[in-house]
């Protein structure tokens, strides 16, 4: 019995060596020291034993106990500080690491954009208004002196909705442009009126690296007494100068919209070539942000505000180029491809 201990011992401390984790440990302990291991047989038969037997295989065998109980011990100790070491196991805590850093998110660029555009003109006195993307032809086209057959409606391929009505034609769409905005304000309020209605706008057009069927757009409007051309030339030379930089150059030309009188358009100085003349702007040095003018006396006077008493300027700006300019972007689709290498650059 006592050559059966020393060679349960041999082996044990063999199969210890080589135990690599605490589960196997575990499994160690249960073959050499649980209750249904040969140790604890032996321990259990001394009784059966002859006196003098019992006696040195009694010692020896409790021996064999402790010393495999603190082998298992050092084991134990030796296991974890290597996990310690490597870090691979869940079950160490270190308190002294750093916390992990949570992803934080980010604005969407186009949001980043209406944001800072809000801001020049909340700075310069102006408040938002909104308006529904689902529109009425009439705030869309009717009202703004676009009648059902002129021929400016083809300039804004439309997505109409059902249903239809009872004369057979359609009057709701998705809005063509934020101006639709203008002509619900200028029934609502009083002025005097400043406002800035961003919102997104639909064209029912082919997709390419210049064209989405869906995009932003903010109009602005300005109605008072006496407002002339030169306030709207100072208010968008002041949105350039704080959007695009101080020394940037901006030119007014004229422009035919139907629900303004004049009608101009506002380009900047070229942001690739610095008015050189490249192949971003057509090699002209100059690239159109933004259609403006005088509001209609009609469009006013379908709002009940008289044209002889009140003057009104408007303004209609493309959201996507304004960043795409500025950052050198050279496809729109990548705004809506959710592509967060394209997003987490901003
Ligand atoms: N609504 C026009 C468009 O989408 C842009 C525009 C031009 C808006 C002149 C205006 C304006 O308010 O005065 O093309």
């Amino acid at each position: 019995m006592i050559q059966q201990l020393e060679e349960l011992k041999t082996k044990a401390f063999q199969e210890l060596d080589k135990i690599p984790d605490a589960r196997e440990l575990e499994s160690w302990r249960v073959r050499y020291l649980g209750k249904k291991s040969s140790l604890t047989s032996i321990l259990r038969s001394l009784a059966t034993l002859p006196v003098e037997e019992r006696k040195s295989v009694g010692a020896r065998a409790n021996q064999v106990k402790t010393e495999l109980e603190s082998k298992l011990q050092e084991k134990e100790q030796a296991l974890r500080e290597a996990q310690f070491i490597s870090g691979t196991q869940k079950e160490i805590l270190d308190i002294t690491l750093p916390g992990r850093p949570l992803p934080a998110g980010r604005l969407h660029p186009i949001t980043q954009t209406l944001n800072e555009i809000f801001e020049i003109f909340a700075s310069m006195g102006f408040q938002i208004a909104e308006g529904p993307d689902v529109e009425w032809d009439y705030y869309n086209f009717e009202a703004l002196n676009i009648p059902a057959e002129h021929p400016s409606r083809d300039t804004m391929s439309t997505c109409w909705v059902e249903p239809k009505s009872e004369s057979g034609d359609y009057n709701m769409l998705l809005r063509t442009h934020t101006t639709a905005v203008t002509a619900r304000v200028i029934e609502k309020m009083k002025p005097p009126i400043r406002v800035i209605e961003p919102g997104r706008v639909y064209r029912y057009e082919a997709t390419d690296a210049t064209h989405i069927p869906m995009f932003y757009q903010i109009d602005g409007l300005a109605v008072d007494k006496g407002i002339t051309l030169a306030d709207l030339k100072g208010t968008l030379y002041e949105f350039a100068r704080r959007f695009f930089g101080e020394e940037r150059k901006v030119r007014f030309r004229c422009d035919f919209f139907p629900f303004v009188e004049p009608g101009v358009e506002m380009a900047i100085e070229c942001l690739n070539c610095n008015g050189k003349g490249c192949r971003l702007c057509g090699y002209s040095g100059w690239i159109e942000i933004l259609g403006a003018g005088m509001t209609h006396p009609e469009v006013l006077r379908r709002g009940s505000i008289d044209p002889d008493e009140y003057s009104s300027f408007a303004f209609g700006i493309g959201i996507e180029r304004l960043p795409m300019l500025r950052y050198g972007i050279d496809d729109i689709r990548l705004f809506y491809g959710n592509d967060l290498r394209f997003l987490r650059q901003f």
